[in-house]
């Protein structure tokens, strides 16, 4: 078993009609839910690290912890950058032995976009390294990025053949109305299935990847507000619009948030219940119990990956 890029596994998500879970890892207990989820599951999974990770746990011991995942799993995972902001980041990660990068150039130019995201690719694939690229902006905050509604656009499919092209990027993340964090959407959800539609027309068989897919599960948001929270009005992407992207060319459905409120739940709700507490294993055990149990929900009735390692 090893750390192996996601070539393959989105190939057989594209021609099975599910998709594979990218959660985002900041720490060993996350790390743990998510593998041993998979693991039980028999579902491919993709550790992925943002920038903000990196600094946070240092990626060198996220790294570690991936290898010691492969192993107590026993599956093949793959560990990815998200959101590399340029060409340095993605090298650093590809030279650490990351399998897998995002060059996210969506905020440059056309033009610049293209230009980063070949040049990515061409130091990545002569390293058996896959690469994503994006087109289109999501709203949401990333990495201390702020991107307003205002400045949010959709994918433009007119452009998704030339950029692919041009590129040679493995796999294309494309804005169709999700985005980051817990406050997606003000009103009712609404996704443009007909961009999803119209790009996957124009790159058959082209794995594509929807970002900002948490679903902001109400029952933990509900945990924390009940004790001592306040996530005022926070609203996800429903699952039923997750399982009809998976179902067409969506094939690696990106997930944090929900993580993140299934992890402070499980400590809030300890820290309350048991104010005596302070050995942090107490309360650090039940919030990856929580995680695990998401990945698990996540995997089966949202993804439709599991058994798909059989
Ligand atoms: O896309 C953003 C992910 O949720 C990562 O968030 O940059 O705060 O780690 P972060
Ligand atoms: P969420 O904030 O919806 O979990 O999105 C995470 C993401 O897209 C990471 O790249
Ligand atoms: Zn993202």
């Amino acid at each position: 078993m090893a750390l192996v890029n996601t070539k393959k596994m989105l190939a057989d998500a594209y021609k099975g009609g599910y998709a594979i879970g990218a959660f985002n890892i900041n720490n060993m207990e996350i790390i743990q839910a998510i593998t041993e989820a998979a693991s039980e599951l028999r579902s491919p999974v993709i550790l992925q690290v943002s920038a903000g990770a990196r600094k946070y746990a240092k990626g060198a011991y996220l790294k570690a912890l991936a290898d010691a995942a492969v192993k107590d799993a026993n599956i093949d995972l793959a560990l990815h950058l998200d959101h590399g902001a340029d060409f340095d980041i993605c090298k650093a990660c590809i030279d650490d032995g990351f399998t897998s990068v995002m060059i996210d150039g969506s905020h440059l130019s056309f033009e610049d976009n293209i230009a980063v995201t070949k040049k990515v690719c061409e130091y990545a694939h002569e390293r058996n390294v896959t690469v994503e690229g994006e087109l289109g902006q999501l709203a949401g905050i990333e990495d201390d990025v702020n991107v307003s509604a205002e400045n949010a656009h959709y994918t433009d499919p007119a452009q998704v053949e030339e950029f692919v092209n041009k590129t040679g990027v493995d796999s294309l993340a494309i804005a169709i109305g999700t985005s980051h964090g817990a406050y997606k959407f003000k009103g009712e959800a609404m996704l443009r299935f007909d961009i999803l539609e119209e790009v996957s027309r124009r790159l058959p068989g082209f794995p594509i990847v929807l970002h900002g897919a948490s679903s902001v599960i109400p029952e933990y948001v509900k945990i924390i507000n009940e004790n001592g929270g306040n996530l005022g009005d926070a609203k996800g992407v429903p699952e039923d619009m997750l399982r009809k992207a998976a179902s067409m060319a969506v094939c690696k459905i990106n997930i944090d948030s929900d993580i993140r409120l299934a992890f402070t739940a499980g400590i809030r709700q300890t820290m309350r219940a048991k104010p005596e507490v302070f050995d942090p294993r107490t309360y650090l055990t039940v919030s990856r119990d929580n995680v695990r149990s998401l990945v698990a929900h996540k995997i089966k009735n949202v993804l439709g990956s599991d058994h798909k390692l059989d």
